[in-house]
């Protein structure tokens, strides 16, 4: 039986990749207001600036490819059970290699029609991949709806959170790569780690997270998974 491991990755496993973070100094939010371009009242309000700002970045996504700590993750399916689970919107787990990625945020190459309000009743064969094209205000879907991006704004819920607790309760171990854990409920998915599981955090920085079960590889992301990996397997 395969060692059962949920790898939650924030914007720090792909700052090496040349992505910028959202918090860290001149990371994303110091540049925009995430309730004027990453908000459902945003949306509401500008849908044009909301377009424009993920126009951006799927630009920005288009030049950059996927680091060591992205193929180090993709390359531990081979030895275990794997599940990714990841608050970033950008592709790079998957252009890694990775083959199971749980997006908790959406993902910044996928659109769909906005479907108002409660906008969370979307299907998934509503969704699809515009790959690094813009949308542009006019752009409609097949339903004549106005195309918005496949992004969880803020104010919206997380449609996937069900299905990330449920493999989180169930892996042996639980890693963390390079996410500040401020953002609910993403932030508090450790927490639902059995309390035999073992969790790792890789980070840099000091993360406000106080668990007795958590063991700190204070390294970036493509070190500390050389570091993790030797951990888990003992090589
Ligand atoms: N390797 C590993 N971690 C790093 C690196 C690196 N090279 N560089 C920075 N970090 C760490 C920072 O120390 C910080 O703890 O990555 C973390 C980045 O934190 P945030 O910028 O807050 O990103 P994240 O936690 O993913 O944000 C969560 O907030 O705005 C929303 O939806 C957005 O998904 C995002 C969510």
């Amino acid at each position: 039986m395969k060692t059962k491991i949920s790898i939650l990755t924030g914007a720090g496993v792909s700052a090496e990749s040349g992505l910028g973070t959202y918090r860290d100094n001149g990371g994303l939010w110091d540049q925009y207001d995430p309730m004027e371009v990453a908000s459902i009242d945003g949306w509401r309000k500008n849908p044009g600036k909301v377009l424009d700002f993920y126009n951006m970045q799927r630009e920005k996504l288009r030049a950059v490819s996927p680091n060591a700590a992205h193929r180090a993750i993709a390359a531990l399916e081979e030895r275990a059970d794997v599940q990714v689970i990841t608050q970033n919107v950008d592709n790079l787990h998957e252009r890694a290699g990775s083959t199971r990625v749980l997006h908790l945020h959406g993902e910044t190459t996928k659109v769909r029609p906005d479907q108002g309000l409660y906008d969370i009743n979307f299907s998934e064969d509503e969704v699809f991949d515009i790959g690094y094209e813009a949308v542009r205000l006019g752009d409609m879907a097949p339903n004549g709806n106005q195309l918005r991006p496949h992004i969880v704004f803020f104010g919206e819920a997380v449609p996937k959170m069900e299905r990330a607790i449920e493999q989180v309760q169930q892996a042996d171990i639980v890693l963390i790569v390079g996410s500040s854990l401020q953002v609910y409920p993403a932030a508090g998915l450790y927490r639902y780690a059995r309390n035999t599981a073992r969790i790792f955090l890789i980070d840099p920085a000091e993360v406000p997270v106080r668990d007795p079960r958590i063991t700190h590889i204070r390294e970036k992301a493509t070190r500390g998974m050389e570091i993790f990996t030797e951990e888990i397997f003992k090589l």
